[in-house]
Order: C-alpha cells, then sequence, then structure tokens
C-alpha cells in the first residue's frame, strides 16, 4: 500500500522473548563492582536491591529470555504500539527521506517505561516481596512503576526529585492515584537525605541524590522492599527490546528497512529498546543500519564524558560500573528534558558506542523545541522532551538527506508523549527557553572524585 501511513500488528504479534545483546556484544562485559570494596559484586550485594530473577537476567549472556505470560498479558493493555510513517512532517521538510517513528506514548502512562515496570514488578511480587523503592526525575518512570505495581498488588515508594515534585504536581498526583506514596528528595526518611538537608536545606534534589535514598531505603528494610531501576541496568534495556522486535515486523510490512535508527539517551533503555534489534541484525545477518543515540548539549554523557568507571549514584551506595559518565556528583542543569539529566549511560551502550558500533550526537534544548514544535503541528502529537531530542537528530537526518538529494529511510523512537511538560513548552513558547552547553572544564574536575579502581 504506497500511502499507509499506520502499521498495525496483531495482539498475536507481540514478542514472546525479550531480546538480550549481551549473547552478541562483540565487546566483552566489564564487571560490575560494589562501591565499598571497588571488587566485583556478588549476586548476594545485588540481592538486597532485586529479586534472583532479574540478577540472573542482568548478568544472562542467553540470546533470548522467554516473556512471561503475566507480563504478556498487562503488555496487551497498549502493546504491540503503533509504527507511524510521518508522511505530513516529510511534506513540511519538502525532503525526499522517509521518516517513520514507533509511538510508545500509546502506553497508560505515555512512556516507554511500563515495558520494564510491568516484568520488575511481576518478579519482584513472584519472589514473595511486597513493597519496592524507586526513584524518579521527571516523573515517567515513578508513574510507570506506580501502575505495574498497582497491577501486581505491590506497595510503592517514590523518590521524587524535589524540584519536579513542585515543578510537576499532575505527574505526582498520577503516581498517588495509581497507590504510590511520593516523597520529594532529599527527604528526611534516609540517613542520606538528612545528611543533604543538614548541610543545605534547600537543596533541590537530583536524579543521583534520589536513587541513592531509594536505595538506601530498600537495603536497610531488613529484605522487606525492593528496589526498582527505570534504566541503565542489563535487564532494564533486556525488557525494551519489544520496542524494536515489532518496530523490525512493522518495517517490513512497510517494505522498507531502516538506514538510521534513532533514539534519545538518558540511561539509554528507550534507544537500546529499539536499536539492539538491528543491531543484531546488523551482527548477525549483514545489515548496515546507522544506530544514533541522541542527547543534550547540557548533559552530554557520551560526547563529552569519559568513559571509567564511577558510581551509579551520588552517595556512592550503587554498584560502580564502567561507562561514559559526566561524574556521580554531577548536578544537572535546570533543562526541560527531565529524563535525560542522569550523569552516566547504560553500560552495553558504552561499550558498542566506544567500540564505533553506535553513534552518538547531542542537541541543543531550543533547536530540540523548534523540532518538537514543528513535529505536533505536522503530525499532532505533541512529543515528551525527552523525545524531542530524537526528532531533532532525525529532523536533522531527513534534511541532510534533502540537501544531497538522497533517499532515506529514518527510523526514530517516539519514547513519550509530552501532555505533562506544557510547563516546558509554556517556558518555549514565551521565549525564556536558554541553550546551555556544559563546559568540559567540570568533567574535567569531576573525574578527580571518581573511585579508584585498578582496571579503570
Ligand atoms: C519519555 C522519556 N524518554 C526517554 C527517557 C530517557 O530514559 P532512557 O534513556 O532510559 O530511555 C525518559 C526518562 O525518564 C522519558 O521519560
Amino acid at each position: 500500500m504506497p500511502d499507509q501511513t499506520r502499521f498495525l500488528l496483531n495482539e498475536s504479534d507481540l514478542p514472546k522473548f525479550w531480546y538480550n545483546i549481551n549473547a552478541d556484544n562483540p565487546v566483552p562485559p566489564t564487571p560490575v563492582l560494589h562501591p565499598g570494596t571497588l571488587e566485583p559484586v556478588t549476586p548476594d550485594f545485588l540481592s538486597v536491591l532485586f529479586p534472583m530473577d532479574l540478577i540472573l537476567q542482568e548478568i544472562s549472556t542467553e540470546r533470548y529470555i522467554e516473556i512471561p505470560e503475566e507480563v504478556r498479558e498487562i503488555y496487551k493493555l497498549y502493546r504491540p504500539t503503533p509504527l507511524l510513517r510521518a508522511r505530513r512532517l516529510e511534506k513540511a521538510l519538502g525532503t525526499p527521506a522517509h521518516i517513520y517513528y514507533k509511538y510508545e506514548g500509546a502506553s497508560p502512562v505515555g512512556s516507554h517505561k511500563p515495558n520494564t515496570a510491568i516484568p520488575q514488578a511481576f518478579y519482584n511480587k513472584k519472589s514473595g516481596i511486597k513493597a519496592m523503592t524507586t526513584e524518579t526525575g521527571a516523573g515517567q518512570w515513578g508513574t510507570a512503576l506506580a501502575f505495574a505495581c498497582n497491577v501486581f498488588d505491590l506497595d510503592l515508594e517514590v523518590y521524587m526529585v524535589k524540584i519536579s515534585y513542585q515543578q510537576k504536581p499532575y505527574r505526582r498526583n498520577l503516581m498517588e492515584t495509581y497507590g504510590a506514596r511520593v516523597y520529594a528528595s532529599p527527604t528526611n526518611l534516609t540517613n542520606y537525605g538528612r545528611s543533604v538537608l543538614e548541610a543545605d536545606p534547600e537543596n533541590p534534589g537530583s536524579l543521583g541524590m534520589a536513587i541513592s535514598e531509594a536505595v538506601e531505603a530498600a537495603a536497610t528494610s531488613g529484605g522487606t522492599k525492593k528496589y526498582g531501576l527505570g534504566s541503565v541496568l542489563n535487564h532494564v534495556l533486556l525488557h525494551q527490546s519489544v520496542i524494536g522486535e515489532e518496530a523490525l515486523k512493522q518495517m517490513e510490512m512497510a517494505d522498507e528497512y531502516p538506514d538510521v535508527v534513532i533514539g534519545c539517551v538518558g540511561g539509554g533503555s528507550n534507544f537500546a529498546g529499539i536499536a539492539y534489534p538491528f543491531l543484531r541484525e546488523n551482527l548477525k545477518n549483514g545489515k548496515r543500519t546507522r544506530l544514533l543515540a541522541v542527547e543534550p548539549t547540557a548533559t552530554p554523557s557520551l560526547t563529552k564524558g569519559v568513559y571509567t568507571f564511577d558510581y551509579g549514584d551520588t552517595a556512592r551506595m550503587a554498584p560502580i560500573v564502567k561507562m561514559h559518565t559526566l561524574g556521580h556528583d554531577f548536578i544537572p542543569p535546570r533543562i526541560h528534558a527531565g529524563g535525560l539529566r542522569y550523569h552516566g549511560m547504560a553500560p552495553s551502550i558504552c561499550a558498542l558506542y566506544d567500540a564505533g558500533h553506535i553513534e552518538a550526537v547531542a542537541v541543543k534544548q531550543i533547536p530540540t523545541f523548534d523540532a518538537a514544535v514543528q513535529f505536533a503541528r505536522a503530525e499532532g502529537i505533541v512529543p515528551a522532551p525527552e523525545s524531542a531530542h530524537a526528532i531533532r537528530a532525525a529532523m536533522d537526518e531527513a534534511l541532510d538527506a534533502k540537501a544531497k538529494d538522497q533517499k532515506r529511510v529514518i527510523l526514530f523512537n517516539l519514547s513519550g508523549h509530552g501532555n505533562f511538560d506544557m510547563g516546558a513548552y509554556e517556558a518555549y513558547l514565551s521565549g525564556k527557553l536558554e541553550d546551555y552547553e556544559y563546559p568540559v572544564e567540570a568533567v574535567r574536575e569531576a573525574m578527580k572524585h571518581l573511585p579508584q579502581v585498578q582496571m579503570a
């Protein structure tokens, strides 16, 4: 069908397996280290935070891992998600390129995050756990886990970065609607939170701090609570592979194959979710799709960060991993893509980027919102500010194809809608948004506080 716009799979096409890049990754994985001893972690250490099923997935090198029927049942509330051809955007840009997008904003909470929240809640429930803790920055991950914990009848406490808690009351209300308890981090509920507040009662919080509080709350619960993380870890990226597996089938329906696959990167999970199944085709079946990760110039962990071992959180309680990092004590600038403000990046993405299998680009905030608004006016969906980074890069690819008079097939992941991000759009539309580039000197300074790992 030459003018088809939406490519829809049947419920029976919902993937039965997650794809694990660690089976095919040509770069051997680097060890995950204990934050105290700096020695490789044991499953015992991880089991304080995670149920055994997730720990086994974290270290697995099996290529395909079966999705439990209970998880597929909940996925069916919104999966398979649609793939669309952005015909009106192509026309507006006057490009010969074909632009496709996979729409993960179709989930009940409006982003890709439930793809991992649902299995995380399921495996915790299965192991007899009754309560989970987590952190959230902009609120998307907290909302997804609140939804999933409600489905599996688990209690949830969310440490929400204080500045977002104040600026985004609707996200907080949404989490509470699903039954979660939400605290403005730093709180006086944890030792770490109290120490921060003692030094600075007005501290606005950061994702690294909120992670520290949620980890502490689980680690000191005597085994009654476990912790859920919305990105970075292998098992999170594994769960997100449903995006790319579906997109492969949908591109086949469109009778095209992408020259470039694009996703924004915070901790890396939605990008890996769409890109890794295509990377498998590159590595095993001779395809040559470019894989492009897009980050803000304000938090440029891949493009400006150093590839080394660093702590996953500010209080140095979470495991140490080898990743591109801006330093664990990174204070994020107040940009409007809250979900992209993490100091590090998923280790497998970093290893693949370092070895040249993945490309990365950093884009500025104002051109990103230019792209978001142009996309909304052409296609109707108002994108999440995070996802708008992928749109900026997709439009730049389409304009480059136009300049070179090339046909190019572009696929990007629209990881979420921006219906709760009107504050950001208001700032943009009223001309209050500013561009910001994170200085190289700040990265150099932060490297003085890295853990002293011998193999770095
Ligand atoms: C809509 C959306 N896209 C992207 C991200 C970035 O996370 P990740 O890199 O794990 O996909 C977030 C994080 O909160 C998000 O809410």
